[in-house]
């Protein structure tokens, strides 16, 4: 047997191993117990005496040059088998992060929560009321007669089963009135509905905000009041407010209210068609019919009802012509505001 050259072979064969599975292949074929090395001990016996003390001892010196052979080839493996690893994980930490698409509070939803911070400050409670109305709510109660004029003022959207689309929040002080007893003073803000052809400036649906406070001796003096803080509220301080009479059916006297125009300052300009005037919402006080209607005494109690035109006054805030930009849903529009 001659352990020289089996020793060649085996430090040739380390010279090539790649992989652990390749080196433990090795120590099988070496050091296993069928292995080249275990083979040469089993031989052992079939010497003369005198040479088996020296194979003896050159087989354990294989042997164990063998084992240390195997560890430091296994050492050198797990070693470059981690440095791999580690260039495969490699995190790149200066790399830009993925960026989210975060969502953002609409500018009528932040409009809406403005009117409805201003309403508390004043002592109004938020209320809601259905947008699916009937007709009770949105025009008898609200003292428009059945077939008077006063109601195609409203374009309404009829559904089946007498019910239609609120053409104004003004339904709302109506079910308020129901539920409540005096003192009222609600506020609500919501959606309305109209039979429009739509343009730039009128859509079918559109938003009010609509305040109502009913209490023994409420006059003229507080909707005024009222009004010029929700206007400095929302649009800042120092606008003018001009009050022009008109009707709506559940107001005595009613009015219509212009603010300053909150662009040119009242100088006149294309935005206020140059009278210098911007008309943002009705109001006037309750009609004694209305109080009524809900089982209220107009004698022991009177209020003032307003209604505000939201898109609009959201419109103005923002600078936005084109009504439609508040309903569509136009990424590039929301982002830009
Ligand atoms: N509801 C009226 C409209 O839609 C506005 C209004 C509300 C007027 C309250 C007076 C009082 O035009």
């Amino acid at each position: 047997m001659d352990v020289r050259s089996i020793r060649e072979e085996l430090l040739k064969s380390f010279e090539n191993v790649r992989t652990l599975e390749e080196l433990e292949a090795l120590r099988v074929r070496f050091l296993g117990k069928k292995g080249v090395i275990q083979q040469g001990f089993k031989k052992l016996k079939e010497l003369p005496p005198e040479e088996k003390k020296a194979m003896g001892k050159l087989l354990n010196d294989l042997r164990k040059e063998v084992e240390e052979r195997l560890a430091s080839v296994r050492e050198r493996l797990l070693e470059e088998e981690r440095k791999q690893q580690v260039e495969r994980e490699r995190i790149d930490v200066t790399m830009p992060g993925t960026e989210l698409a975060w969502g953002s509070t609409h500018i009528l939803r932040k409009a809406k929560e403005e009117l409805q911070y201003i309403a508390r400050k004043l002592g109004f409670t938020i209320v809601d009321g259905p947008e699916v109305e009937d007709d009770f709510h949105n025009f008898e109660a609200l003292n428009f007669p059945p077939y008077h004029p006063s109601r195609d003022m409203q374009d309404t959207l009829f559904l089946p089963g007498g019910l239609l689309l609120r053409t104004h929040t003004s339904a709302v002080q109506i079910r308020a009135l129901q539920r409540k007893k005096p003192p009222v003073r609600i506020f609500t803000v919501g959606r309305v509905y109209r039979r429009e052809e739509v343009t730039a400036r009128k859509f079918l649906a559109f938003h009010q905000a609509e305040g109502l406070w009913i209490d023994k001796k409420v006059s003229i003096g507080h909707l005024k009041g009222v009004l010029a803080e929700f206007i400095k509220g929302f649009f800042g301080p120092g606008y003018k407010l001009r009050f022009r009479p008109s009707y709506f059916p559940f107001v005595e006297p009613g009015m219509e209210v212009d603010v300053e125009c909150v662009f040119c300052g009242g100088k006149g300009c294309k935005v206020c068609q140059y009278s210098g005037w911007l008309e943002i919402l009705g109001a006037g006080m309750v009609h004694p019919n209305v109080l009524r209607a809900v089982g209220y005494d107009p004698e022991e109690y009177t209020g003032f009802a307003f209604g505000m035109g939201v898109d609009r006054m959201v419109m103005l805030k923002y600078g936005i012509n084109d009504i439609r930009l508040l309903f569509d849903g136009n990424q590039k529009f929301l982002r830009s505001v």
